[in-house]
């Protein structure tokens, strides 16, 4: 058995998430925990809202909340969709919780003892109209890598480059628009991140295994020059973590909060933290996942994120860790994603384009969403999603071949032997073959799995449940029954076994259909088939089972149709 330690991107609190948010980060990084989970392995699966700096200022400002309560309230909605979506964090945290206040000062006052910190005083954007500095994404400009004219202070969204607000070229305040900007002096903290270049580059270097969407962007980030620029962690804003140094006043420092972007993936420790408390556990039973000197020496440490998250959690965050010369665990495995489209063009939370999680579960349950999105996961380019595409998929696979096969079999066993295994007859030729192959497939599909490729994993489970409804056609039991009732309930026992099989292995994907064909056949035993022969031999003669009500409802045209029009204009 081993350790697993699993982190997905933080989501930013403003706002509900779209579909495309979802697929980037949280569902696949659910994926793999429910997988690894199910095949025995302790698993800490953690993520969290990122709570602070401007956007949650400007969304509050918007609502007229107080911020807190703005953040407060945000992070309820979010987590109440994550269940909704079956997220199975461990623990949905925030980092704006008193742990990551903790933590984060921590990580400053170390950084700053081993010269990592550098003090900085420097000009900053002061906005006359609006009277008061701007923080970076307050600014808005051209971006001077790619042109894009709605760049913002502290990335371009366009091209990710991360940017200074002073590197935008004609720069405005996003708040009133005004060019009326002139720069002032004001003492910031640097993290020095050039000075750990040497050995962020050897740790890069290190990670033969990572997928290349990730090491690419690494190490572009690492020697195009300036993605290793010292990087201003201090901001001027009131909602944020205090600028401490551990749990002393930093001077000057005074009225100063750190910048999102260094107390954000700090949380991903202190959400343990947090799970640490909400659950009755001790300091040692969240340290056991982070510090190899306090036993997370063989924890394996995964995270998952949109592309454009790559450079902060290979560059910033590891620099962080480092830098603080502490034994906390660096990420073993990064999965990255590319961007999922909607209908010809992008999701966009701004304009409010696209499927957003509350609208989805309103529409339809979890799996036909997880089942979409996850077997068309934007892994090696981007992808898109449409309406047709997302009605063929829940049709096909899951109504026709997995639900079908289902209905069919517990249906024909109802009428004709009862709700019980039938006894009768043995397993031949057929049963035989099919369980080769299923040998096959399964190993298949737990390498990818175990490699994390999403959509190949996908198309292998379809692969078997695609086996299963062939076996069935062919092997005909209602035809058999005629002539042959013994054959017939063999057949019949061999396929309520593999409906059992597939409430497990479809499980990672699927929990509410899994649980619904594991209930259906009656059966507690969810532990994974290590040995396929016994593993559809569970279900012996004599073994109660009911027929389950419908799984998937089909997608008709017509509602295709209503959704694709109701769905065209921006989110109100
Ligand atoms: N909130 C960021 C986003 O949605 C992700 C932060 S990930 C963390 O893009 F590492 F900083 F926590
Ligand atoms: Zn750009």
């Amino acid at each position: 058995m081993a350790r697993i330690l699993i982190t997905s991107a933080i989501p930013y609190i403003n706002g509900i998430k779209h579909l495309g948010n979802l697929v980037g980060s949280q569902l696949p990084a659910d994926l793999y925990a429910r997988y690894m989970r199910a095949r025995g392995h302790e698993v800490m699966f953690l993520c969290a809202t990122d709570e602070h700096g401007t956007p949650a200022e400007l969304a509050a400002a918007k609502t007229g909340e107080p911020v807190a309560d703005y953040c407060a309230r945000m992070h309820m909605v979010q987590s109440e969709l994550a269940q909704g979506f079956r997220l199975s964090f461990d623990h949905f945290g925030r980092s704006s919780s008193p742990q990551n206040h903790k933590l984060t000062q921590y990580f400053a006052g170390r950084l700053a003892d081993n010269g990592f910190i550098e003090e900085v005083t420097e000009k900053q954007v002061y906005s006359n109209a609006d009277g008061r500095f701007l923080p970076d994404r307050y600014i808005e400009g051209t971006c001077p890598n790619c042109g894009y004219e709605k760049a913002r202070g502290d990335q371009c969204e366009n091209c990710t480059k991360q940017l200074d607000p002073t590197d935008l070229i004609e720069p405005r305040s996003a708040i009133s628009g005004s060019t009326d900007l002139e720069v002032r002096e004001t003492k910031h903290l640097y993290l020095r991140q050039s000075a750990l270049k040497g050995e962020l580059e050897a740790w890069i270097d290190s990670k033969t295994d990572w997928p290349v969407l990730t090491t690419s962007i690494a190490k572009k980030w690492l020697h195009d020059g300036d993605g290793l620029q010292d990087r201003g962690i201090t901001r001027d804003l009131n909602w944020g973590i205090p600028v401490r140094k551990g749990e002393e006043d930093w001077p000057g420092m005074e009225g100063k909060v750190f910048y999102v972007w260094f107390d954000a993936p700090i949380e991903y420790i202190a959400a343990s933290a947090e799970w640490a408390e909400a659950n009755d556990k001790s300091d040692a039973d969240w340290r056991r996942w982070w510090r190899t000197d306090e036993g997370a020496d063989d924890v394996r440490y995964v995270q998952f994120m949109g592309k454009d998250n790559v450079p902060f959690h290979t560059l910033s965050f590891p620099a962080t860790i480092m830098g603080s010369r502490d034994p906390w665990k660096l990420v073993d495995y990064i999965k990255s994603f590319n961007y999922l489209n909607y209908d010809g063009g992008q999701f966009s939370t701004s304009q409010g384009r696209g499927v957003f999680m509350d609208q989805a579960l309103s529409i339809l349950p979890a799996d036909y969403w997880r089942w979409w999105l996850l077997s068309h996961a934007p892994e090696n380019s981007d992808s898109e999603f449409t309406w047709e595409n997302f009605q063929a998929s829940v049709n096909k696979d899951l109504a026709d071949v997995l639900g079908n096969f289902v209905s069919r079999v517990t249906k024909f066993c109802r009428s004709k032997f009862g709700e019980v295994v039938p006894e009768g007859g043995a397993y031949g030729d057929r049963e035989n073959e099919l369980i080769d192959d299923l040998y096959i497939r399964l190993r298949a599909y737990q390498e990818h799995m175990e490699a994390i490729e999403v959509r190949k994993a996908a198309a292998e489970l379809r692969a078997i449940w695609v086996a299963g409804n062939e076996y069935l056609q062919a092997a005909a039991p209602w035809s058999e029954f005629k002539t042959n009732p013994d054959a017939a309930a063999a057949i019949v026992r061999f396929s309520l076994n593999l409906i059992r099989f597939y409430g497990v292995l479809s499980s990672p994907f699927l929990p509410d259909a899994s649980a619904t064909m594991l209930k259906a056949m009656n059966s507690d035993d969810d532990t994974w088939p290590e040995d396929l022969v016994a593993a559809l031999d569970t279900l012996k003669p004599g073994h109660a089972f009911t027929v389950p009500d419908v799984m998937f409802g089909k997608i008709t045209d017509e509602e295709r149709e209503g959704w694709q029009a109701q769905f065209a204009g921006a989110r109100a």
